[in-house]
């Protein structure tokens, strides 16, 4: 079996942030998504992975995967020019199948039990597509399943004003060579995409196997900044305490991480938190599900359940739920209460 990891895509619903970077890159406890995804296919024995690029973010993805060995993988790099679909970045990735069995992943999900279970159980079951189903709040957000009473599907609808079921498709599909004729029949749905769930509804419709299983432990698609914090939360939920850097005069509760060649003075840190390396911290409050990256600098602040991206400039100000892109400074005359922001790279917000 092979690997198709989809990190091209426009990344609208994470901008500012995305003006300047991939979203597959964002980091969660200060490894981009897009990594977990690459440890799960080495993880369930797929080595040969294509990485679905674009023309905006395509440079980067390359640079950050490199030849893919710290992760286990042999990537292969396909340009997709324009954000035509799933189902098109997967027609681009077939001839690197060459026939063979594929999985696609979806390079902003991230799944807790990794893909090994799914793998086994296509293997055994051999159908000719599998799909993920986990129960969401919100499944017109989403590709939507109906099941019949044995479990079937039957009807996939992608992002229903009106959903039928709760039952969402999590970005992990397995497809046999079955595919091929599915992809080449459809057409462009309303919104101009080649949609996945067109392409599956071809293969039920045709006749073809579709095998539907519920996903056990937590997915996140991290394609908002409310996702991506709560993807975050249960990610640092299993951290343990490592302590590189120096810590002095601070006061320290639950599971804390702090990278190499950082220090922290007369702080409070609550856990869960990930600092990385060469951070600078004085007397300030970090914590709890906050991730503070390499290079930052913070004196006198607060920061609560938030994503601080590398080198940002952080002085006075009291930020909770935040997402702040890499170098951005953030300093002034602080507002008297906390505040929620999304502020994008390189950006300065002056109180
Ligand atoms: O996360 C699960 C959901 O993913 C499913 O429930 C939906 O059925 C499925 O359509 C998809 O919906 P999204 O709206 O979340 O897809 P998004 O546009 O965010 O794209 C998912 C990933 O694929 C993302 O990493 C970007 C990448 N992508 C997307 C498009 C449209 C590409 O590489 N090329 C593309 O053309």
């Amino acid at each position: 079996m092979k690997g198709v990891v989809l990190a091209g895509g426009a990344g609208s619903r994470l901008r500012p942030i995305t003006f300047a970077m991939s979203k597959q890159l964002v980091p969660v406890a200060n490894q981009p998504i897009l990594f977990y995804g690459l440890r799960d296919l080495a993880e369930a024995g797929i080595t040969e992975v294509a990485i679905i690029i674009s023309p905006e973010t395509g440079k980067e993805i390359r640079e950050a995967v490199g030849d893919g060995s710290r992760f286990g993988i042999t990537p292969e790099f396909i340009l997709q020019e324009n954000p035509d679909g799933l189902a098109h970045a997967l027609k681009l990735a077939m001839p690197f199948a060459d026939g063979d069995s594929v999985l696609m992943y979806l390079g902003d999900n991230l799944v807790r039990q990794g893909v090994s279970d799914v793998v086994r159980d296509f293997e055994k079951h051999q159908p000719n597509a599998q799909i993920l189903l986990a129960e969401v709040p919100n499944p017109s957000a989403f590709g939507v399943a109906q099941l019949d009473d044995e479990g079937h599907v039957y009807q996939l609808i992608e992002k229903p004003a009106d959903p039928p079921t709760n039952l969402a498709l999590v970005g992990v599909y397995l497809f046999d060579s079955t595919v091929n004729e599915a992809l080449d029949a459809i057409e462009p749905s309303h919104r101009g995409e080649l949609e996945i769930t067109d392409a599956i509804q071809y293969m039920i419709d045709s006749g073809r196997r579709v095998r539907a299983s519920m996903i056990g432990g937590w997915w996140k698609d991290t394609g908002k900044k409310e996702d991506l914090l709560h993807a975050s939360e249960l990610v640092l939920d299993s951290l343990r305490t490592s302590l590189k850097g120096e810590v002095i005069d601070c006061r320290l509760r639950g599971e804390i991480q702090v990278g190499l060649g950082s220090k922290l003075v007369d702080c409070d840190i609550i856990g869960p938190v990930v600092i990385g390396d060469g951070v600078e911290i004085e007397r300030s409050t970090i914590g709890p599900n906050t991730t503070i990256g390499d290079g930052c600098r913070i004196t006198d602040a607060v920061v609560r359940k938030s994503i601080l991206m590398e080198e940002v400039e952080l002085s006075h100000w009291r930020l909770r739920d935040s997402l702040v892109g890499r170098r951005a400074s953030i300093g002034g005359s602080a507002p008297p209460a906390f505040v929620e922001l999304t502020v994008g790279e390189r950006s300065e917000i002056i109180g």
